[in-house]
């Protein structure tokens, strides 16, 4: 039997995932490929099924249907819902991340900051403590927080801080695969462009695909190669982020970027 080579595989395939809570549809037929070193945006208001996508994408929740495969290393494309949930964890833990809007979310936030980017590390084996706590000090340097402040934890830490901290906790595997769910939208618009920058920076120099959710057109326009665009749970467009952006097709999308322009 032929096999196929791997970099003819996206990371990851979902087809047809439909969600709903009770007699609201929440999700409906959603299907995309990513590549690897992708980053993609899925965008669309408030209400449009992006977290409950993100969330049953990333095995955080069971969608009521369709599939979502994951190009497993050494391996090929494994349905990820028919992975045990210690197979599930261990992706979570290793090839995957997952920022959470709010870093509270994703801190353990009364144990240090060295601990918080240290513990997927040990997760995964390591048991060293000084190499441990030399390649955390290392990520918090690279998230541009003072390594000096590794003792300390990230409730004395501002929200930039806290969320760049999650975001140095889930990098230090070296995930393929981070799932953002509105990383930037709860801080001050000066420290979100911050952020920002620091996520490209990152994503680039990772070759690291992510999905992220953000209903700011200029977040998936800074940070995305292709975009998603949802309203009310339905996938109604997609395709390279300037060309989505530059010149939307459908309807919904073209209200969308012009709410934006218009001052
Ligand atoms: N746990 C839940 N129970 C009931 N309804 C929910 C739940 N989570 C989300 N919804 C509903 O599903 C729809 C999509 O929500 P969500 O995925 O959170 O949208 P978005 O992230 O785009 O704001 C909304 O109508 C929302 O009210
Ligand atoms: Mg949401």
């Amino acid at each position: 039997m032929n096999t196929v080579p791997a970099s003819h595989l996206p990371l990851l395939r979902v087809r047809g995932v439909s969600k709903r809570y009770g007699d609201r549809v929440a999700l409906q037929d959603a299907s995309f490929d990513l590549w690897p070193g992708e980053v993609l945006a899925v965008v669309g208001e408030s209400g449009s099924g992006k977290s409950t996508l993100l969330d049953a994408i990333a095995a955080r929740s069971r969608p009521d249907a369709g599939s979502v495969q994951f190009h497993v290393r050494g391996g090929g494309l494994q349905d990820v819902f028919a992975m045990t949930e210690a197979q599930q964890r261990l992706l979570s833990r290793t090839d995957w991340g997952f920022v959470h809007q709010n870093p509270a979310d994703g801190l353990r936030m009364d144990v240090s900051a060295g601990a918080n980017v240290g513990e997927r590390l040990m997760g995964l084996g390591e048991r060293h403590y000084g190499r441990v706590r030399a390649t955390a000090a290392d990520w918090l340097q690279r998230v541009e927080i003072d390594p000096a402040r590794i003792d300390d934890t990230p409730r004395t830490f501002s929200g930039g801080m806290r969320q760049r901290l999650q975001i140095a906790r889930n990098l230090v595997t070296q995930p393929r695969l981070v799932f953002m769910d509105e990383p930037t939208s709860g801080l001050d618009v000066s420290v979100q462009a911050r952020l920002l920058d620091l996520l490209r920076q990152l994503t680039r120099q990772m070759q690291l695909a992510a999905i992220v959710v953000t209903h700011d057109l200029a977040v998936a326009r800074l940070l995305a190669h292709r975009m998603v665009v949802m309203q009310q749970g339905r996938v109604v467009e997609t395709g390279l982020t300037d060309q989505v952006l530059d010149d939307p097709q459908h309807a919904y999308t073209q209200l969308l970027v012009s709410s934006v322009l218009q001052p």
